[in-house]
């Protein structure tokens, strides 16, 4: 028996590292899972590696999470496939760093769209979905960027993004409490997926700057982020809404 035995969870950017784990890791404990990404391809390989791991998956791709009418349209659609959604996973993202004062107007615009957009966007459409079905849960992946500032590498509307989707949180759980919505924020720390593994090739200086603010020196593994998720996507943290949990090897403890 599965801690998540019946539900349906949305997952966005399910084609990604740490959507592809969630995905993984939600069918496990026997969710459903509907997937949304922009990228056909990478979604296609989540959802056939869950049906290889005897779970559920359903893809829609591709679906621009940027565009509200495109995720109205994806998450009514999400809905009907098996009749529900119990958990929101907002994952997705797409972020730009760069130092100040080059980072550009356009930088910000599509880090602060990419990145805080998405997630309201997906919360706004699934909203009613929830209420008719009695309530869920919200999870906002946000990241220990909207907790303490960043120094490698610079990462001013990452940080700006992510203190945005934290204070959402909070919103969303003030909000959702009479409909029995719960919302929590799960704010990683550097994570290694196989895209940012493939970026950092064999530059050890900047992996060694990225994790030296660890206390464990080491990045985590998508798994170490997304077992949380289960967890708060279950019954079990009934009692959880409205806070943000840092999975981030102590990276915020000094
Ligand atoms: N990897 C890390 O070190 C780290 C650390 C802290 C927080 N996070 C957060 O974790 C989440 C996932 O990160 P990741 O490392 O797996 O990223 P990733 O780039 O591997 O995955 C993101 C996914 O979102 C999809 N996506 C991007 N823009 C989209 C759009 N407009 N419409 C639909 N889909 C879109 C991409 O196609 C991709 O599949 C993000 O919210 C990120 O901010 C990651």
């Amino acid at each position: 028996m599965g801690t998540l035995d019946g539900k349906v969870v949305l997952v966005t950017g399910s084609g990604g590292g740490l959507g592809r784990a969630s995905a993984s890791v939600f069918a496990r404990e026997g969710a459903r899972i509907v997937g949304l990404d922009i990228n056909i391809e990478a979604n296609k390989e989540t959802a056939e590696l869950v049906r290889q791991q005897g779970g559920e998956m359903f893809e829609i791709a591709p679906v621009d999470l940027t565009d509200p009418d495109q995720v109205r349209l994806a998450v009514d659609h999400a809905e009907t496939i098996y009749g529900g959604l119990d958990v929101i996973y907002n994952n997705a993202a797409l972020v730009r760093f760069g130092p100040l004062p080059d980072y550009s107007v356009e930088d910000w615009r599509t880090t602060i769209t990419g990145e805080l957009d998405i997630p309201y966007f997906v919360s706004k459409f699934a909203w009613p979905h929830l209420v008719r079905r009695g309530g869920g849960v919200i999870i906002n992946v946000a990241s220990i960027a909207g907790m303490i500032g960043g120094e490698f590498p610079p990462m001013v509307g990452h940080a700006a993004a992510n203190a945005g989707i934290i204070g959402m949180t909070r919103q969303l759980a003030l909000e959702g409490a009479r409909r029995h919505i719960r919302a929590v924020a799960i704010s990683p720390g550097p994570t290694l997926t196989p895209l940012s593994d493939r970026d950092l090739g064999d530059d050890q200086a900047a992996r060694d700057a990225i994790t030296g603010k660890t206390l464990l020196k080491r990045f985590a593994r998508p798994e170490e982020i997304v077992e949380l998720a289960a967890f708060l996507a279950s019954d079990r943290a009934s009692y959880i809404t409205g806070t943000n949990f840092a999975v981030d090897g102590g990276s915020t403890a000094w």
